[in-house]
């Protein structure tokens, strides 16, 4: 099943470590990620999951509930975190999805065969309130993720949903963001306060409007 950004990302019901869950329910009223590996007891997947159990307080900051998926059983993963944490130096505090049978990497679309036979690829999948899928990302299970940059996107699409901005390349939490182009300029200094600077008609900075 190919899904796309705006897209409702799809409902299912999973065994976890931390219980079955429903998956709408369990993400309640927040942001969610859910991100893939491509199998237990493996060196990169183990290196990913610690640092997002270390990085755990900076997802809660921003309301964002995460969830690990891989195709192996309950029983398997339980071992492995006990790996997880005396190697990455830290305690497991999220769920990860026992998905034997293939379910939801089927409905997200984190099998690809050609990449990596039978296995899920390392998807990540950034939800928002409204269920809508607002990111994906799909890595070669080779390469691990930058979590600081997930957490970069989220704080971009968290200013998006929540002040008509939007963040320029290679933007980070403090610099200038790009007013949308949808908000004409005499309507600027009503909406931002804080003031803007029209470089171009079509490119108006203004500073970050949550600080
Ligand atoms: C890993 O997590 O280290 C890994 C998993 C599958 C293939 C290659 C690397």
């Amino acid at each position: 099943m190919t899904i796309r950004l705006g897209d409702t990302a799809p409902d299912f019901t999973a065994e976890t470590t931390e219980g079955t869950i429903e998956f709408h329910q369990w993400l309640g009223d927040g942001w969610g990620v859910l991100f893939s590996h491509p199998k237990d007891y493996t060196p990169v997947c183990t290196t990913e999951l610690g640092r997002v159990a270390s990085l755990k307080g900076e997802f809660d900051k921003r309301n964002v509930k995460v969830i690990a998926v891989s195709v192996d059983p309950l029983e398997s993963h339980k071992g492995w975190i006990k790996d997880i944490n005396e190697t990455q130096s830290c305690t497991m505090n999220y769920p990860i999805i026992a998905d034997p049978e293939r379910n939801v990497a089927t409905i997200y679309g984190m099998i690809h065969p050609n990449a990596l036979d039978n296995l899920t690829v390392r998807s990540v999948f950034v939800i928002g309130p409204d269920k809508k899928v607002k990111l994906q990302l799909t890595y070669p299970a080779s390469t691990g993720r930058n979590f600081d940059e997930i957490l970069r996107v989220i704080d971009s699409l968290q200013l998006t949903a929540n002040y008509q901005v939007a963040t320029p390349a290679d933007w980070k939490h403090g610099d200038d963001c790009v007013v949308v182009p949808a908000i004409k300029t005499e309507d600027i200094p009503a909406k931002f306060p804080k003031g803007f600077t029209e470089v171009k008609p079509y490119l108006r900075m203004t500073p970050q409007p949550d600080l």
